[in-house]
């Protein structure tokens, strides 16, 4: 197969993370018989510093144009100082919104190697950890109006979050789906002890749960689930929930498998057309050292190839091969221990594609 893909490799430790990812991709390309084609489109600080813009139209473009984006990581204190209107998350917002890329996918998964890397006691993790979160990512409180102005001689501050309901009953459905091919149970996060939209969205999810009997389903709160996420995390199989919520609740639940650096994410419209990326951030502090963790940007590589190219053994021969590295004993920085053989990310890059 020939697949076309936008690659916009960002900020911090968003390039040297990418350029592993694409020596994985391009090994199975060669192993597999496939073509991929890269674009590489700046996104972020580094497009901030040369356009004047976090992303251009021209790159806005060529993401729609592609088969699917890989995104490395976007943002840094350089730029905190910046007009809001032109941050670098700005541009991947836009491009979420732009690409009608609703459904976020934030698989949970703490390899058995690693269990001990875990911050969480045995008793608590032992069990395994296997969750996946479905977080929306086109709507609420990041998409919503906003708006400084002054009142009575002081700055009053506005974020608006807001659902319709086919927004919740589109990611319901996702969630739902989600959870038939797996152990069939899922939770809707909200707060509808005090929000309207969380009203709204537990009416449509309880009216999807009518067409899908054989899904397990429960409302839950999310002040109890960041509690239930730490207290006992083998309870969730799949949690649906609105964008900031998740975004915070995927941030918790990753530190369950160790490292947030080992998490990848699919960011899916309703078309093959996705975009895949690491849950991390640009990690300033490390970037240029050859120190960042590539697994969970060569893991959203393999998600990938499993939902935008339906090429589900090559997505599989990338899973053995990260699995295999962590069973010789591999370890970047973040998830290393005594015993182990420490390595960076260009290592840890060239060990996974060695074992393919
Ligand atoms: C994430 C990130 C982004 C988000 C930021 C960088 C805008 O935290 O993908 O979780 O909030 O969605
Ligand atoms: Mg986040």
């Amino acid at each position: 197969m020939k697949k076309h893909i936008a690659i916009l490799k960002g900020d911090g430790i968003g390039p040297e993370i990418v350029d592993q990812a694409l020596l994985v991709l391009n090994k199975v390309a060669e192993k597999f018989g496939h073509e991929f084609t890269y674009i590489e489109v700046a996104i972020g600080g580094c497009s901030i510093d040369k356009y004047g813009v976090p992303i251009t139209e021209e790159g806005m473009n060529a993401c729609k144009q592609a088969d699917s984006v890989l995104l490395g990581a976007v943002g840094g204190p350089k730029w905190d100082g910046v007009d809001p209107s032109i941050r670098p998350e700005k541009a991947l917002l836009a491009v979420r919104k732009e690409l009608g890329l609703f459904a976020n996918l934030r698989p949970t998964k703490l390899f058995s190697q690693l269990a001990d890397a875990s911050p969480l006691k045995q008793s608590i993790v032992g069990n395994g950890i296997d969750l996946m979160i479905v977080r929306e990512l086109t709507g609420g409180i990041y998409f919503g109006k906003r708006r400084t102005e002054s009142v009575d001689g002081e700055k009053v501050a506005t974020d608006e979050m807001t659902y319709s309901e086919h927004e919740i009953e589109r990611i319901g459905r996702v969630a739902f789906e989600s959870a038939r091919k797996r152990d069939k149970r899922l939770a809707s996060v909200d707060k509808a002890n005090v929000l309207d939209s969380s009203r709204l969205w537990r009416a449509v999810m309880h009216r999807l749960a009518e067409e899908y009997p054989d899904v397990e389903y429960s409302d839950i709160l999310v002040d109890n689930t960041a509690m239930q996420l730490i207290k006992n995390p083998s309870q969730f199989d799949v949690i649906v929930t609105e964008n900031m919520f998740g975004d915070i609740l995927s941030d918790e639940a990753s530190m369950l498998t160790g490292s947030i650096g080992m998490m990848p994410s699919a960011s899916l419209s309703s078309t093959t057309l996705g975009m895949y990326e690491s849950i991390h951030g640009s990690a300033p502090d490390i970037a240029g050292m050859d120190l960042a963790n590539p697994i969970g940007t060569i893991m959203s590589a393999a998600m990938m190839l499993r939902y935008s190219f339906d090429m589900a053994e090559e997505a599989d021969a990338i899973e053995c091969a990260v699995n295999a590295v962590l069973d010789d004993g591999y370890r970047t920085a973040d998830i290393w221990k005594e015993g182990m053989k420490k390595v960076g990310c260009k290592e840890m890059g060239a060990a996974v594609a060695a074992r393919l």
